[in-house]
């Protein structure tokens, strides 16, 4: 029997940044197209009258009719160990760490528990219509065996790593420079291009590493082909005072990481908020990628990222969660905050641009745009369903729109996991809504 299956619904996908290809050439639309699938991977993609009679007799078709096909969502920063602490009262980032974050990561020591708390936060991401994210463990390396056994299982395609951190947590917390290094690599050893696995270097941020620590993240970020790195930079104001205190010698925040080889293609900087000119050029010029997280951002009270300037530096910039400090799990709610964190510097998040945020441009950043990321022939067959009959109120507004870019913009605006009818991971169903 073939394994081709063949999908039915308007489909959208990006081709190209929207500010470098401009609007009519940076996607692809078909009303009525199809998407036709095989061996976990997009075969066809096109209208459906040109397609469906090059389908082999007896070739499953999908119907999905007031439904948008999308790639999957791409979650370029985001804690799994936080999920249990989301929505978490009244600080900025220091305190929030001290208060909810140390105490909430420790239980992660227990492998049973972080399997747990996996299997919710992939079934959560899944919901949400995310196939593919770039994750923080805990300290832990039992926190990373039990996610990417989580994920081994469902088949996804998912970047995580063993937090570092040898100074300035608490006791339980903390591991050597040296045990970092020992675990990471034996985690790396084990996971990275295990199937769709991949494994990212993770310094928790540069306040709780020695310089000690620092280097042999570097050393290790080296050592391995298509390694990831991962780590804040520039979040909060006093983070970034902290940061000149303890490497007074070096010449802002960027440059600590810098200096000990953490930067450069597949380095992820989650934030960025706090960026000056110099570090945007650096980043720019090393093929370096930051996180956009907005609903982080304003819950933390941490400041309005500049996407435009950080763009005009050619850095690849991805869109985050950052759950737990970020509010959602959806993308679709990230990009109604990224609107306004864009209105509230006096300028317009174009729809097609928070998509291509959410889906290549993520990709990009984590330099696999060629496995994922739009609906092309040859990639993953990660997608999402999002449905245009989610709520009453969605439902209405889509029937006051006249163009697709109209009806865009009110799913990132109104949709969240409500809008996800279902969720597809190289080709299998992993998430259906229950209708
Ligand atoms: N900086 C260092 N650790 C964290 C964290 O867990 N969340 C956020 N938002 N920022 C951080
Ligand atoms: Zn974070």
């Amino acid at each position: 029997m073939s394994s081709t299956k063949a999908y039915r619904a308007a489909l959208l996908h990006c081709l190209a940044d929207p500010r470098e290809a401009g609007a009519e050439q940076s996607h692809e639309y078909f009303e009525d197209g199809l998407l036709v699938v095989e061996e976990g991977k997009i075969a066809r993609i096109g209208a459906a009258s040109d397609l469906l009679p090059t389908l082999a007799a007896g070739t499953e078709v999908v119907e999905y009719p007031d439904a948008l096909i999308t790639p999957g969502f791409v979650d370029t920063h985001i804690h799994y160990p936080q999920t249990g602490m989301i929505a978490s009262y009244g600080e900025q980032l220091l305190d929030w760490l001290e208060t909810y974050t140390f105490p909430t990561e420790r239980a992660f020591a227990d492998k049973a528990h972080a399997g747990e708390v996996a299997e919710i936060f992939l079934t959560e991401l899944l919901r949400n219509g995310t196939t593919t994210a770039l994750v923080f463990g805990s300290v832990h390396k039992e926190s990373v065996d039990a996610f990417f056994e989580a994920c081994e299982k469902r088949n996804l395609r998912m970047i995580a790593g063993k937090v570092l951190m040898d100074r300035n947590a608490p006791d339980y917390l903390t591991d050597t420079a040296e045990t970092g290094y020992a675990d990471s690599k034996e985690l790396i050893e084990r996971w990275h291009g295990k199937g769709r696995l991949h494994y990212a270097v993770t310094p928790r941020f540069a306040p709780t590493s020695t310089p000690e620590q620092l280097t042999l993240a570097g050393q290790l970020f080296k050592e391995f082909p298509d390694l990831y790195m991962h780590t804040h930079l520039s979040e909060n104001r006093k983070e970034i005072e902290w940061v000149r205190a303890l490497f007074p010698e070096r010449k802002g925040y960027l440059d600590v990481y810098d200096h000990h080889g953490l930067i450069g293609a597949r380095s992820v900087f989650a934030h960025g908020v706090h960026l000056c000119d110099e570090e945007c050029q650096r980043l720019g010029e090393t093929g370096s990628a930051v996180a956009f997280c907005p609903t982080s951002n304003l819950f933390l009270g941490s400041g309005l990222f500049d996407l435009e300037k950080v763009e005009d530096f050619g850095v690849r910039v991805g869109l985050g969660t950052d759950v737990g400090a970020g509010t959602s799990f959806s993308q679709l709610q990230s990009l109604n905050e990224a609107y306004k964190v864009m209105q509230l510097q006096g300028k317009k998040l174009d729809p097609l641009k928070s998509l291509y945020l959410a889906t290549l441009g993520g990709a990009r950043a984590l330099y696999l745009d060629d496995r994922i990321g739009n609906l092309q022939p040859g990639k993953d067959a990660d997608f999402v369903v999002l449905d245009y009959k989610a709520t009453p109120l969605i439902d209405y507004r889509m029937r006051q729109a006249r163009t697709l870019v109209e009806k865009l913009f009110a799913l990132t605006i109104l949709g969240d996991d409500r809008a996800v009818k279902e969720t597809y991971a190289a080709g299998v169903s992993v998430h259906r809504k229950a209708s």
